[in-house]
């Protein structure tokens, strides 16, 4: 039997809802295929504010580095936003990606036939669609200096940060982003704002240096405006998007909703060694918190990925991947991919499904 340490950091808001729901699966499919884990739950965010007064524990972080992988629901909320920075949510999870170091931030968009009609695209625009966006998460603005607050010469009050780009960090994401467009339909585009941004014109020119060494992949590139548009317009034409920290957070909730649901999106985000961080796109949703109607099956998506990226356990992933598809062809759907004909349910409840699906293990089509 094999045995894995997970770090669970279920978080705020909807996360510690989701996050029930993908253990439970994630122990289910794992059973199936002889697999065992120590589950490490640890605080992180609002909730380990309110416990301990910071939101990013010495302790969450030495049972993160020291797991084989870490799933965590989500983190945020009103009650928070107002914090100083050091003291918010968000910078406990930027913290975690940047302590883990893992630079590549897979997050795949692909729509289910059975979740057509939940987009809110036409059918023809929204079928078939199949993408990655590959989304560095270690650096740019999120992690520029200078940044701060301060005054200008006319001693007005000023806000600033600084998008900055290392040719290393270009290189690796470059590599990454590459590696997995081989695998894929072969076909990568990198999105940047070279026509303006100094980081921008590096961060194109290392990419397609790099392109070199990919004769087989074909690379071309696009400015953010118009990815954002083409998105809409016809999401078909992409395969792998390869972007910035900040484009990548906006482009990959731009995606979602050609799926359907943002509730729809997992993501896994890796490094060069050590364990993988895997997470829902989407935040803690404190408008639907506590109401049992998060969709979970972004973060049980997440935990198919922690099985495939993180653990190299391809076959517990696609148990997990099978239930997701029985589940919607059983019809079941939170509110936020509802359409009619469908039977609306809670997050538990779909919960409860999907393990009736893990259990049935019945074979994808
Ligand atoms: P959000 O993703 O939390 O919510 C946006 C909208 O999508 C809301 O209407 C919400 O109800 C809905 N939604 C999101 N996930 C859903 C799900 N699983 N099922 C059904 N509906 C879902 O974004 P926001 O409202 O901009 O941010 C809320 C808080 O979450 C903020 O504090 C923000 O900083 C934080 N946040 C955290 C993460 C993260 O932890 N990775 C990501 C994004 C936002
Ligand atoms: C995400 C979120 C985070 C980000 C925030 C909460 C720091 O939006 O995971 O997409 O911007 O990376
Ligand atoms: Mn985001």
């Amino acid at each position: 039997q094999r045995s894995y340490t997970i770090t669970l950091l279920p978080g705020d808001g909807i996360g510690p809802e989701v996050i029930s729901v993908a253990k439970d699966v994630l122990i289910l499919a794992g059973s199936l295929e002889g697999i065992k884990y120590e589950f490490r739950e640890r605080l992180i965010g609002g909730a380990a504010l309110d416990a301990t007064g910071v939101p990013l524990p010495d302790e969450t972080l030495s049972s993160a580095k020291q797991s084989d992988a870490v799933l965590l629901g989500a983190v945020g909320g009103y009650k928070w936003d107002n914090n100083d920075k050091h003291l918010k949510p968000e910078t406990a999870l930027l913290g975690l990606r940047q302590e883990l170091k893992v630079f590549a931030n897979l997050r795949p968009a692909s729509v289910f036939p059975q979740l057509v009609d939940a987009s809110t695209l036409k059918r023809e625009v929204a079928e078939g669609v199949d993408l990655m966006v590959v989304r560095e998460l270690t650096g740019g603005i999120y992690f520029g200096k200078p940044r701060g607050f301060g005054t200008n010469e006319d001693g007005e009050e000023c806000g600033f940060n600084t998008e900055i780009y290392a040719q290393h960090e270009i290189d690796r994401i470059a590599h990454a982003a590459f590696k997995i467009a081989r695998k894929r339909n072969g076909k990568l585009c990198s999105v940047d704002k070279a026509n303006v941004l100094e980081a921008s014109i590096l961060w194109r020119r290392r990419v397609s240096a790099i392109a070199q060494e990919y004769p087989d992949v074909e690379l071309s590139h696009m400015y953010v405006d118009n990815a954002a548009m083409q998105l809409i317009r016809n999401p078909k034409q992409f395969d792998t998007i390869v972007t910035n920290n900040i484009f990548g957070d906006i482009l990959s909730d731009e995606a979602s909703m050609i799926t359907g649901s943002i509730g729809m999106l997992p993501s896994a985000s890796l490094g060069a060694s050590g364990p993988g961080l895997f997470e829902p796109i989407h935040g803690s949703a404190p408008d639907i918190a506590g109401q049992d109607k998060a969709n979970p099956f972004a973060t049980v998506l997440s935990a198919a990925m922690l099985l495939k990226y993180g653990l190299d356990e391809g076959k517990a992933a696609q148990r997990i991947e099978n239930a997701v598809l029985d589940t919607l062809n059983k019809g079941l759907r939170t509110g936020d991919i509802y359409s009619p004909g469908t039977k609306l349910v809670g997050c538990k409840e779909l919960g409860e499904e999907i393990m009736k699906s893990v259990e049935s293990n019945v074979p994808s089509g």
